[in-house]
């Protein structure tokens, strides 16, 4: 293994030491070019390590996301949402006396200032959710002015707990907003993802329970979306920490780059294309199509994984106990005989494109009555949690300064300005 990289420029020779798979990149800069210190470049970060981070490990190779070191599939077994989130900020697992705290912290501060539903309601009815959402959430900043005061560690736990128990009621109220109905409260008897649950779905009328297994179903739904590294959102996320923000103003900038169609919007598309092949005996014909280029077979492929997405796997489990309670819909069976499909087919196995994480969520958030609008919000309620521990990471990490790229520069060089009477 090498554990150095030398660069040799005829007249300058440097060893850059390899750490951790990586050499500093600012030791390119002992190298002189035309256009000043050699530098590096690298559209999307396709290999550029921003941070050294300890919250999530992927190998995209081998299928693998752990979580500080627990695999996916086991916490999504095994844990709770709010484990997970626990996990995530603090390092370890929880004992039962600092779990049973933790979430007591969280669900106490699922109540939001009346005026919150005002911001909400100043939109129109046929807004999208995620603005609401992202309005709603930085608008938290300022009814907790403290939250400004990031060098507080106190603070920081105070407002991570207030906007993790304040994003399922934010999401709630958008969705209640765009169909005409009154926000419900919090209830103080329901756990997080049930509490979310009825907060969307209840009526005035009458008492509302959920189905335990869509219950359940929906919480791992929401492990597995916990935290994925440094993705887009996260990366927004940490950036705008980097510039000295509160977690409700860099939470927001994660909603904002969730948002985005190549990020958080995967699985609308696939119940786009299912709907478009309508029945099982034109999948063929759909599949020829995608490798004729026509199209992508939506929910497959994934930048990081050349391997079947771990959380994939488990989501299969959850689709299972979801139409067992719900139904079948026939949009399953056209998912099911597309996968199968596709992975014995060359074109495919070939590429590495296996199932991602979008591929049948999809279809659980519509089993469960959710308007595909919302897919990404109920992205963006369980992703917080990372977002949280990595704003937190960001703000800590003695070797972090702010965000600041470099560019190549392409334009112009230096002219004179020209006045208006004579372009
Ligand atoms: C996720 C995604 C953007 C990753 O892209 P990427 O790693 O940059 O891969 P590339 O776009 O370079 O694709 C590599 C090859 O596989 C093909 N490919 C990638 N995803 C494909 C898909 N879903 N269907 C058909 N072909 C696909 C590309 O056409 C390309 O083929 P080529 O080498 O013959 O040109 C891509 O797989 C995709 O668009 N998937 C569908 C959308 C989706 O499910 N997104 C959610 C991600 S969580």
């Amino acid at each position: 293994m090498a554990d150095s990289l030398q660069i040799s420029t005829g007249e300058v020779t440097a060893e850059l030491p390899i750490t951790e798979g990586a050499v500093r990149a600012t030791g390119l800069a002992v190298v002189e070019t035309d256009r000043g210190p050699l530098a590096s470049y690298d559209p999307g970060f396709v290999n550029t390590a921003a941070c050294r981070s300890s919250i999530t490990y992927i190998d995209g190779d081998a299928g693998i996301l752990e979580h500080r070191g627990y695999p996916i599939e086991e916490l999504a077994e095994k844990s709770s949402f709010l484990e997970v989130a626990y996990l995530l900020s603090n390092g370890e697992l929880p004992t039962a006396t600092q779990l049973a705290d933790w979430e007591y912290q969280v669900n106490r501060h699922r109540l939001v200032h009346e005026n919150v539903y005002d911001i909400i309601k100043s939109f129109r009815y046929d807004a999208h959710p995620m603005a609401k959402l992202m309005a709603s959430v930085v608008s938290q900043m300022t009814f907790y002015p403290s939250s400004r005061r990031i060098a507080e560690p106190e603070l920081r736990e105070l407002n991570a707990f207030r906007l993790l128990g304040k994003m399922p009621t934010l999401a709630a109220a958008t969705f209640r907003h765009s169909i005409g109905r009154h926000p419900v409260y919090p209830s103080d008897e329901l756990g997080y993802v049930e509490n979310f649950l009825a907060m969307l779905f209840q009526s005035q009328q009458r008492v509302w329970r959920s189905d335990p297994r869509l219950t359940r179903a929906l919480e791992v739904l929401f492990i597995l979306h916990a935290d994925h590294e440094q993705n887009c959102s996260t990366t927004a996320v940490r950036t705008v920490a980097s510039s000295g923000n509160d977690v409700y103003t860099a939470a927001a900038a994660g909603i904002g780059a969730l948002f985005g169609p190549l990020h958080g919007g995967a699985n609308e598309a696939v119940l786009k294309m299912l709907r478009e092949i309508g029945s099982l005996d034109r999948v063929p014909e759909f599949i020829q199509g995608v490798k004729n280029g026509r199209g992508r077979l939506m929910g497959f492929g994934h930048r990081v994984y050349k391997n079947y997405d771990p959380r994939a796997k488990v989501i299969k489990q959850a689709v299972d106990d979801v139409f067992e309670v719900r139904g079948m819909n026939p949009l399953l069976d056209i998912a099911v005989e597309l996968e199968k499909i596709a992975l014995n087919d060359d074109y495919f196995v070939s590429r590495k494109l296996y199932p991602n994480v979008d591929f049948y969520s999809g279809l659980i958030y519509e089993a469960l009555n959710f308007p595909s609008e919302m897919f990404t919000v109920l992205f963006a309620v369980p992703r917080t949690a990372g977002w949280i521990a990595h704003w937190t990471e960001q703000l800590t990490d003695p070797d972090q300064r702010i965000i600041r790229p470099k560019q190549l520069y392409t334009g112009y060089e230096r002219r004179t300005y020209v006045p208006m009477e004579d372009r």
